[in-house]
């Protein structure tokens, strides 16, 4: 029998979904639908590293679910589920957790990044990439699409497996990743877009929403009268995204020319989200509004995932000499 590539990757349901989201993740999650057998998640475990709130996370984990449905994810044919309705995901975590060298974890990105900025971390988040490679190799999965703040964790996720293989017997495929269109989409103040830091342009936003955000796009303070450099502007780039060749060198071209002001490249980038996104959203609303529907997908694809991990968990539980 020919064995599919198994393609996996998961969405913290922090904020609502946003261009970096799409253009570096979902877009090629929901294209990878044809290519392999593929297992979608919502991180919510993840998210209680920065979510205290349950009716926030209940309701964005609502919304991630939409988004995907809206953009075409098959829940006959892709697995997806929310990563709380598979427990064993967390007893993997401990047992990887005994083979994970400290060192590897704290050079993680995410950890750096919060003490660098003296917060206090929580050991939740100091475990975050066990709890990822967890997901990952519960599942026996080769290939994770990610945008590139996560590669970091992919190759975390490599060294564990190797760990556990060379202690334990071989047991897990090491998985490699595959980034998508854009790996880093600019968000409003030209940072990587994000929802921990405020910049995102919502794929839900329409209307007077939507031109509020795009207005505020930062850019330099040229005239209208002098030229300027597509190159390093957030608007451009994310105009770029959704334009052919020929209309991302037309307006390549009225950069360079001058007499063009950053009011007008943000009105031409507004169409092209209105326009790109229109029947998403409309999806989208019909999505939101049948919560059954959600719920009855997430449910099903829980029940697939569920029986997976425990497949393994059982044959990880005999090589460290538990009671299989
Ligand atoms: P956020 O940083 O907004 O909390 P997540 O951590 O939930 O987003 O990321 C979900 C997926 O989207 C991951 O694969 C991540 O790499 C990708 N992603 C997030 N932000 C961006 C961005 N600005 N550009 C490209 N990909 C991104
Ligand atoms: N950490 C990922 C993010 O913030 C979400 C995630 C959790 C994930 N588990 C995963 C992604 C497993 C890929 C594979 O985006």
């Amino acid at each position: 029998m020919e064995t599919r590539t198994r393609i996996l990757s998961g969405i913290q349901p922090t904020g609502s979904p946003h261009l970096g989201n799409y253009f570096g993740a979902i877009k090629q999650h929901i294209e990878l639908q044809k290519e392999g057998d593929c297992f979608y998640f919502i991180a919510d475990y993840h998210a209680l590293t920065t979510i205290k709130d349950g009716d926030a996370l209940r309701q964005n984990t609502y919304e991630v679910a939409a988004t995907y449905l809206a953009f075409g994810l098959d829940p006959a044919t892709t697995t997806f589920f929310r990563q709380s309705d598979v427990p064993e995901v967390t007893e993997l975590t401990w047992i990887l957790s005994t083979v994970a060298g400290m060192g590897l974890l704290e050079r993680a990105h995410s950890y750096k990044d919060k003490l660098a900025k003296k917060l206090s971390p929580m050991v939740g988040l100091f475990l975050y990439p066990i709890l990822m490679a967890s997901d990952i190799l519960i599942y026996k999965s080769n290939l994770v699409p990610v945008g590139q703040d996560q590669i970091q964790h992919v190759e975390i996720t490599r060294d564990i497996a190797g760990y556990f293989n060379n202690t334990f017997g071989e047991t897990f495929p090491l998985p490699d990743y595959r980034m998508g269109v854009a790996p880093k989409v600019p968000g409003i103040d030209g940072a990587k877009m994000s929802k921990s830091y405020d910049n995102t342009i919502e794929l839900s936003l329409a209307g007077k929403a939507l031109r509020k955000k795009i207005m505020s796009i930062v850019t330099d303070s040229k005239t209208v009268e002098e030229p300027k450099s597509p190159d390093n502007c957030t608007v451009f780039i994310l105009y770029s995204l959704m334009s052919t060749e020929a209309e991302k060198l037309a307006l390549a071209e009225r950069y360079q020319a001058g007499g063009m002001g950053y009011g007008d490249a943000k009105t031409l980038l507004l169409e092209k989200i209105e326009d790109k996104f229109a029947d998403f959203r409309m999806r989208y609303a019909k999505i939101m509004a049948d919560p059954e529907y959600v719920e009855e997908s997430l449910r099903m694809g829980a029940m697939k995932a569920r029986s997976l991990a425990a497949q393994t968990l059982t044959e990880v539980r005999s090589a460290v000499g538990f009671r299989a």
